[in-house]
Parts: C-alpha cells; structure tokens; sequence
C-alpha cells in the first residue's frame, strides 16, 4: 500500500512493494528518510528542493512525488537490460513488465527482477539479496 507524506509544499509517494532497500534516500538526505525512526519520512528535514532532489535519485522508483496523472501514452523505451553485480535484473524505465497471469506493470522507473531467487515479492526484488549474502 503507497504512503504519502506532504509539507504541503511537495507531496513524497512511497511504494512500499517496489523498495529494494539500497537505502540511497537514507545516505542521501538522512535528515528526510530515516528507516530507524517512525515515520520514517520526515517532511520538515529538509527543504522541498533537496526532498525533490533525493527522491529524484531513488534507483527503484519507490520514492516519487506526486504529479498531475500521467498519460496512458507515456513512451516506453527500449533499452539493455542490466544485471547488478551480487543483485538483480535492471530494466530500464519506463518499461512495462508482463507478468505470468498476463497482467501488466507499468513503471516509470526501472524496475527490478529479482535474480537470487529469495524475493518475497517476485518477479521483483524486495533486497533480500542482500541479507541471504547473494553472489553472482
Ligand atoms: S535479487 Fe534482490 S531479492 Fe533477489
């Protein structure tokens, strides 16, 4: 289930199911995203400027914010997919994921297919990769 958190000036969108845990935002702008703490966004450290800035780097597309709604004819590019060094399948957004039901995923980021075989969300990395010491 998406979170939201606002200042009222910008809105922070999480998505929970796409987060792979890399903890960029938390590195990134600590005063903001912090998993230790609940809630683990607070809006009031930082400007909206830097909040935009690090949600704007998060490689999973968890973190957005929250735009107008976007056309169903945003373009979908074609581009190589890469595999992470000890982690998953990168594939570059936006993109559109088929799932074995037949059912679509569209992202607007790149998405994450898990390639350790641990995921508790697949086809899609959730970062257990990471704790199951996954190599390859
Ligand atoms: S590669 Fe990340 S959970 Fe499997």
């Amino acid at each position: 289930m998406k979170k939201k958190y606002t200042n009222g000036d910008v809105t922070v969108v999480w998505s929970p199911d796409l987060c792979i845990h890399s903890e960029k935002c938390a590195r990134g702008l600590g005063s903001v995203f912090n998993p230790d703490v609940r809630p683990w966004v607070n809006m009031d450290g930082g400007t909206s400027a830097e909040i935009s800035a690090q949600v704007a780097k998060c490689p999973s597309g968890a973190l957005s914010i929250l735009e107008e709604e976007k056309s169903e004819d945003s373009p979908v590019h074609s581009a190589p997919v890469q595999v992470l060094a000890d982690g998953p399948l990168r594939i570059p957004g936006p993109c559109v994921i088929t799932l074995i039901d037949g059912t679509e995923e569209k992202r607007e980021k790149d998405a994450f297919l898990c390639r350790c075989g641990h995921s508790a969300k697949k086809p899609f990395c959730d970062g257990s990769h990471k704790r199951e010491g996954f190599t390859g």
